[in-house]
Parts: C-alpha cells; sequence; structure tokens
C-alpha cells in the first residue's frame, strides 16, 4: 500500500540529497572555474562532484527500486513513445520511475560528468603539477592543452544538458501539472507505482557518502598540502643551489626563481647589469667571479629545463622576445589583465615585479594555484 493516495514515494531523502549534490557540486565548480584565486574552491566542488557521481553509479546497481539501471527504459522506441505521448496528452498518467527521457540523461550526465572529472584531474597533474596525478607533470605537459580544451568543452555541453534538464522539469510542473519540481523535495510524485523502501544497509552507504563530500569540502578547501592539492615541487633552498645568488640577488628584492624566465632573458639580465632596472650593479657589488656563477646557475636552471607551468606557458607565449621582466610577458599580461592598476600600485604591494605579495613562497620556487591572494 502506498502512504499517500494517488502519489508514489519514489525519491527516499538520501536520493534528493545526492540529486542535489550533483547538482549544486557542479553548479559551484562551473562557477568557480572563471578566476585562478578560487581554484581551491574549484577543485572541492570538482572532487565532490567526482564522488557523488561514482556513488550514483553504484546505485544505479546495488540502489533501491526507481533508482537502478536496470529499471532504465532505455529502447529507441520507448524514448519515441514517451515524446508523442507528452505532445498528444497533456494530462497523460506518468510512471514513479526514470521515464525514457530521464533515464537517458541521467546516463549521458553520468558519462559526461565522469569523463570531466577524469579531464579536470589529469589536466591538474600535468599542468599544475599538483593532485593525484601530479607525477604526470614531467612527462606529460604537452597534453595539457588539449586536456583543457576537452575538459571546457565537456563542461558547457553538461551545463547546457542540465538547463535542458530544469526547462523539461518546468514543462512537466507547469504544462503537464505532474508537480515534477517538488518530486525531488518532497520525494513524492504524482504517479503510477508502489512506494520506495530502502533497507538500512543503504541508508548507511548513502549517508556516508553524503558525509564523506562534505568532509571534502572542508579537507581541501582549508589546506594545500593535502593528498589532492599536494605539489610534487618541494620548497627549493637556493641558497644551497647557489648561494651568491641567494646572498646577492636576493639583497635589494626576494629571489626570483631561475625557471621563470628563459636562458636568453637571463643572458641579457646578467649581461645588462650595469643598468638593472634603473641600479647599476657593478663589480664592487657583485664580482666578476660571482657573476659567472650566478650566470651559469640560472641558465642551467631556465624556463627551457622546467615543467613549471609558468616556465612553460612564459616560453609558449613568448614566440622570440626575450624580455627581462615578467610585465612584458604575453602570458603574465593575459592573466593578471583582471587585476586593477591601483591593487599593484597599492601599500602592500608597491609594483607589478612583487610577486611575492600576491603569491606567497614565490621566492622559494613554489607557485600554487591554490594559495594566490590579494593583499588588502
Ligand atoms: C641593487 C639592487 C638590486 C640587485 C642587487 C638585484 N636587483 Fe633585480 N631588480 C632590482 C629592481 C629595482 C628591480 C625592478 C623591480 C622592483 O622594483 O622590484 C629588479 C627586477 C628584477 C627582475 C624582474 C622582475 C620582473 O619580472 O618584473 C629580475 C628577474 C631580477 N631583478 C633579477 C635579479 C638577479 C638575477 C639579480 C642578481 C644578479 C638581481 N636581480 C639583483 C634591483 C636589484
Ligand atoms: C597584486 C597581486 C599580484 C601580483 C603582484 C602578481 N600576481 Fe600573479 N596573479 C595574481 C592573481 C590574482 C592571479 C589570478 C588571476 C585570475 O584569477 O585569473 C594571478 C595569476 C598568476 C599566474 C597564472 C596562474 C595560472 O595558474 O595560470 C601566474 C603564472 C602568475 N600570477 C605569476 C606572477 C608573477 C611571476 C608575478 C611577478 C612578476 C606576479 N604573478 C605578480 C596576483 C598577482
Amino acid at each position: 500500500m502506498n502512504k499517500r493516495p494517488h502519489e508514489v514515494f519514489v525519491w527516499p531523502l538520501c536520493t534528493r540529497i545526492i540529486h542535489w549534490i550533483i547538482a549544486t557540486s557542479f553548479f559551484f565548480s562551473f562557477l568557480t572555474s572563471f578566476q585562478h584565486a578560487l581554484f581551491r574552491w574549484h577543485l572541492s566542488f570538482g572532487l565532490i562532484f567526482g564522488v557523488v557521481l561514482l556513488f550514483r553509479l553504484i546505485w544505479g546497481f546495488v540502489g533501491p527500486n526507481y533508482a537502478t539501471f536496470k529499471t532504465f527504459k532505455l529502447s529507441y522506441q520507448e524514448l519515441q513513445d514517451y515524446f508523442v505521448q507528452k505532445v498528444q496528452n497533456r494530462w497523460r498518467k506518468i510512471y514513479a520511475g526514470h521515464n525514457a527521457a530521464s533515464s537517458w540523461f541521467t546516463l549521458i550526465v553520468l558519462g559526461l560528468g565522469s569523463l570531466i572529472v577524469l579531464s579536470g584531474l589529469l589536466l591538474q597533474g600535468t599542468q599544475e603539477a599538483s593532485g593525484i596525478f601530479s607525477s604526470l607533470n614531467v612527462r606529460y605537459f604537452g597534453f595539457s592543452s588539449s586536456l583543457l580544451v576537452s575538459h571546457e568543452i565537456l563542461s558547457y555541453v553538461l551545463f547546457t544538458w542540465a538547463i535542458i534538464h530544469i526547462i523539461g522539469v518546468l514543462i512537466e510542473q507547469f504544462y503537464h501539472k505532474t508537480n515534477m519540481v517538488f518530486a525531488m523535495l518532497s520525494g513524492y510524485k504524482k504517479a503510477e507505482g508502489t512506494d520506495a523502501t530502502v533497507s538500512i544497509i543503504r541508508h548507511l552507504f548513502s549517508y556516508a557518502v553524503i558525509g564523506l563530500s562534505l568532509g571534502m569540502l572542508y579537507f581541501v578547501a582549508s589546506s594545500d598540502e593535502t593528498f589532492f592539492t599536494k605539489s610534487r615541487f618541494e620548497k627549493r633552498n637556493f641558497q644551497a643551489e647557489n648561494s651568491s645568488f641567494y646572498e646577492k640577488c636576493g639583497k635589494c628584492h626576494k629571489i626570483y626563481p631561475p625557471f621563470m624566465l628563459p636562458y636568453d632573458s637571463w643572458v641579457r639580465l646578467m649581461d645588462g647589469l650595469d643598468n638593472h632596472f634603473g641600479e647599476q650593479i657593478t663589480e664592487n657589488n657583485i664580482t666578476k667571479s660571482e657573476q659567472m656563477s650566478i650566470k651559469a646557475y640560472l641558465l642551467s636552471h631556465c624556463a627551457e629545463t622546467s615543467t613549471h607551468k609558468i616556465a612553460v606557458k612564459t616560453l609558449e607565449s613568448l614566440g622570440d622576445m626575450r624580455p627581462i621582466s615578467m610585465s612584458k610577458v604575453p602570458y603574465w599580461r593575459e592573466v593578471h589583465q583582471s587585476i586593477e592598476k591601483r591593487v599593484f600600485k597599492s601599500l602592500h604591494v608597491k609594483n607589478a615585479s612583487n610577486c611575492f605579495a600576491c603569491h606567497p613562497d614565490f621566492e622559494y620556487g613554489i607557485f600554487e594555484n591554490t594559495r594566490i591572494h590579494i593583499p588588502k
């Protein structure tokens, strides 16, 4: 016997919560993808999205009735019938579980979503050298641009797909009056079928996953050093690598890591110390032999030798140019164009060359997308 007459209990609370976590985690990861400074949030929401998709996949095999794939209507005939009836009969009776359209919809969300999460993790590994796949950075950086394009295209497709879903639900709600919007809130649908039941084990499993995804949000968003955010690049000890470089070049400003600029830029910079950004650096400041040692060190650790994202992107964007300041690098300009000029002139930043103000630990060769902050 159903609990309510003319209505069926289709979506138990755990299913509803998971549905909304799938929707909101995707939506927020989409929203936070437009700003580098929100990368850590993007990552947390993306990971949650991955966890709940995986759960939904497993749920499709072991879940309660209406949720399992074997109740899905997947033949072409059923899909055609669904739309024919929808058009011909406004007051048609609907089936409690997934109809042909929503069966296909769910499978496509699962497929697209999994590809988005996978491409995102691989992109993070190859390009940012962090996270689960950070070890892929050295050999597979070359794949990062195609991964980025796939990650973006798939996300836009899924976003459009979600909008189609929302329009479909609104048509059900207001045209067919099947109260579809509230079904995912109350669990009840005006339809034909028997109430769904969920065993204790399934309850435990689903609430464990819900707990895990909320924990993930806290865990990832709160630290850079988690399994999911950790970079494969360790803090560098430049003093041990080359003490003259560390001591002499660190006199007026913090140390710029050698992988930041290409070979020929360092040649230009080291050959032009007599006019170094308006400063005259002579042999009295840095002796000839120290200069030679620093130059050799910089050249052997320049951008061409590195798989840091800055190094590769800087080289890519420079073409034949070999500037000695990052603010002349097109890639640098592009990523900083949204920052207002007055921010760079502010008390805590002073000028655009002071990378260290907004990129903590840059002087130790650490550059983390997850840690960018603008000092107030
Ligand atoms: C006498 C002070 C002084 C010393 C010593 C010095 N610099 Fe600089 N350097 C500056 C100034 C001033 C700028 C301009 C940016 C600023 O105001 O911080 C600058 C800028 C730079 C930049 C450009 C940063 C950017 O992308 O905008 C690099 C790279 C650099 N220095 C490398 C070095 C290296 C390598 C050494 C050691 C050989 C060195 N500097 C020693 C004063 C100095
Ligand atoms: C006023 C603060 C500020 C200063 C100074 C600054 N940056 Fe940034 N940087 C940012 C912000 C904010 C972003 C993220 C922009 C966005 O959301 O797209 C960023 C992004 C970047 C990125 C791109 C990150 C990525 O994953 O693609 C690189 C590389 C970078 N900065 C390097 C530098 C270097 C090198 C310097 C010094 C020459 C520097 N920045 C100076 C604030 C700053």
